[in-house]
């Protein structure tokens, strides 16, 4: 833990929030969140405005979560059309290339041809109101546009990460009975090419989809199915560059977004409109403290929730130029993020603890070797940052001059609910700080008290905020179970935390099966059930442990069936195939070949100790006289491989 305190510099004194702002405005959406957030709201464009505000229930029996209800708008409309009389000429979106030659700048006016163009695309496919389209997209301008495109005529989006598997894929387009896919020829990254429609043909052996829009991106040869496939661009030419947008109510669905949980199969998080859209503006520009003509960078891939909220919607509904990067940190060398930076004239940076720490890796120069001047505020998300990257990030990226936004959020929250105020906040390096507004976190411990003051335990938020999740898509009960039923009244967001005496939070990290591997989540279920579904394997048990670099790593005990034999070859062939299953970011880091897991008496794996052994700590065993054979851990101690 640091003791460090960096105070809000001077010349941050004119942001919009100040501290005396914070506590006021914190108070009023504590006091009176229904005319905080009638007010708030007003940031978007109704098209019938709401009279209802917040209508939640946290009852296990009856969980519901509407905020605006009656209201209807359109969330591309408020992303494109409704900037277009004062900037149809700023640009909206800055795409850079994998290839450091290559970027392309999107106007609005541009923008709303080309969301236009993809929705009529769509329509012309069949796509109708409350139909799911799968994206499963490289990080290029269609993608943006695809999503906006579904905004746009009222279709449910479901992005799938480039980076996952045809298996991973078919699930999901099979749990969304998802009829259209959209993707492209390949994908490029770190100047490797991905297989993205290939991978499509492979998924659609397994389910079945009406349709394939393939977006050209290199150019390759790929097989085409008559009748199924489309190329965009042919289609695109011929529909009209108009499109009018729907009438959206403010409940109505935007998009799915498969995450992991602890248990099961991943689940469908299903976001909304009005709310979704009002949360991920405010936040966007006070966390951000988004300034007009600002040059905003997010570093995070459409695939995950932060390229949703805080590349797409965040953003453009603000009238932002959002900058959207193809490539990878180190391509073609490690200096890229801070090219990109001179480049484009960043003045908002915001990406993720693992890069940091990769980056800090290669030492001060690649990043001394450019002016960075342009950099006002840095931001993080989707893992805990250790103090030293912390510092590192501060002290060499923003050369000492900008503070930092440790942004706190998940998912399921749709944007961020604890972090600082740039113009208001205090920083420790380490702490995601204090809750946005409107978000009442809570630490509770085992038995679900409520500590007070300086205290540590699982980290509940008390009562809804505009951008949480609906409901798991298609399974209401399970959302109910996973979320509300280890706290009554309260939603469980599965991570650890602790307070300070000041009142800030320290999120310590996940308290369940689920894993964050370089700020990817993954649940241990998932991974295990892949390594059992190899012939080889008899039983598998995952835990993660901690890794210099990506946070977390994988560690996979695993059984084998009788008759198979623990080699180098089959240990290679079980990370290969996991990669297969779930997609590379799933690969093991360690497989040990396990002829027992230790188990209680009534069978449970006790994940404790192999976390333990994982982890090194073999002194740190804790009670093992509930297992049913205690011989189990010492073979498992005696045999973890070395590193
Ligand atoms: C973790 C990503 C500490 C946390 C937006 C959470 C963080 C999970 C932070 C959600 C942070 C995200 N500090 N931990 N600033 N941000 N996390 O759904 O464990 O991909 O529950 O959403 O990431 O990951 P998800």
């Amino acid at each position: 833990m640091s003791q460090k305190l960096y105070l809000v510099p001077e010349d941050w004194k004119d942001a919009r929030i100040d501290d005396d702002a914070y506590r006021t405005l914190y108070d009023e959406s504590r006091s009176d969140p229904q005319g905080f957030w009638a007010r708030e709201a007003q940031r978007i464009d109704w098209i019938t405005p709401f009279a209802k505000v917040k209508h939640t229930s946290f009852d296990l029996h009856n969980i519901s979560i509407r905020w605006f209800e009656d209201g209807t708008t359109n969330v591309a409309m408020n992303c494109v059309d409704r900037h277009l009389p004062a900037r149809a000429d700023q640009i909206a979106i800055i795409w850079e290339g994998d290839d450091p030659s290559v970027s392309k700048r999107i106007t609005y006016a541009e923008l709303h041809e080309h969301v236009c163009r993809f929705a009529n695309v769509l329509k012309k496919h069949g796509v109708k109101k409350g139909d799911r389209v799968t994206i499963y997209l490289p990080m290029i301008p269609e993608a943006a546009y695809a999503m906006l495109a579904c905004a746009r005529i009222g279709a449910i989006h479901s992005v799938v990460f480039g980076g996952f598997s045809p298996e991973a894929l078919a699930g999901r387009i099979e749990d969304a009975a998802s009829d259209v896919i959209v993707t492209a020829d390949e994908g490029l990254r770190g100047g490797r090419k991905v297989p993205l429609k290939s991978n499509v043909d492979a998924a659609l052996e397994k389910v079945e989809a009406k349709s394939v829009i393939v977006v050209t991106r290199t150019g390759a040869e790929i097989d085409w199915v008559p009748g199924r496939d489309f190329r965009y661009e042919d289609e695109a030419k011929h529909v009209s560059a108009d499109c009018p947008y729907a009438e959206m109510g403010a409940e109505d669905p935007l998009f799915i977004l498969y995450t992991s949980g602890s248990t099961g199969k991943p689940k469908g998080v299903l976001h909304t409109t009005g709310g979704y859209l009002v949360h991920t503006s405010l936040t966007h520009e006070l966390v951000f403290d988004y300034r007009e003509s600002d040059i905003y960078w997010c570093t995070a891939d459409v695939g995950w929730v932060t390229g949703h909220s805080y590349i797409v919607y965040g953003p453009l509904a603000n009238g932002a130029t959002t900058l959207m990067f193809e490539g990878v940190p180190n391509y073609p060398s490690v200096s890229r993020f801070w090219e990109v930076i001179d480049k484009h004239g960043v003045n908002i940076f915001y990406t993720a603890p693992t890069a940091i720490r990769a980056l800090m890796a290669a030492g001060e120069e690649p990043v001394k070797a450019s002016s960075r001047k342009s950099l006002r505020l840095l931001g993080s998300v989707g893992e805990p940052i250790n103090p030293e990257a912390w510092e590192w990030y501060h002290r060499v990226v923003g050369d000492g001059r900008c503070p930092i936004v440790d942004t706190w959020w998940q998912t399921e929250t749709g944007g961020i609910l604890i972090a600082p105020l740039p113009g208001a906040t205090d920083l420790k390096p380490g702490s995601a700080t204090r809750p946005f507004f409107g978000v009442f976190p809570e630490i509770v411990d085992a038995a679900g008290e409520v500590l007070e003051g300086e205290c540590e335990g699982n980290l509940v938020i008390a009562d809804s905020w505009p951008g949480q999740v609906r409901t798991v898509y298609g399974d209401h009960e399970r959302f109910a179970q996973t979320y509300f039923s280890a706290y009554p009244g309260k939603y469980f967001t599965g991570d650890g935390a602790r307070r300070d005496a000041d009142g800030y939070y320290w999120i310590t990290g996940r308290v369940d099966d689920v894993i964050n591997v370089s700020g990817h989540r993954l649940g241990t279920a998932e991974i295990e059930s892949a390594l059992v579904a190899h012939e080889k394997v008899s039983e598998a048990a995952v835990v993660g442990y901690p890794h210099d670099l990506k946070g977390q790593g994988i560690y996979a005990y695993v059984t084998l069936m009788e008759g198979a034999h623990p080699t180098e070859h089959l240990r290679k062939e079980l990370v290969k195939w996991v990669r297969e299953e779930i997609g590379p970011i799933a690969s093991p880091d360690v497989i040990q070949f396990a002829p027992g897991l230790p188990k209680t008496r009534s069978g449970k794996i006790m994940r404790r100790i192999l976390r333990k052994i994982a982890e090194g700590e073999f002194g740190a065993l804790g009670d093992t006289s509930t297992l049913a054979d205690p011989g189990v851990v010492e073979e498992l101690v005696r045999n973890r491989p070395a590193g």
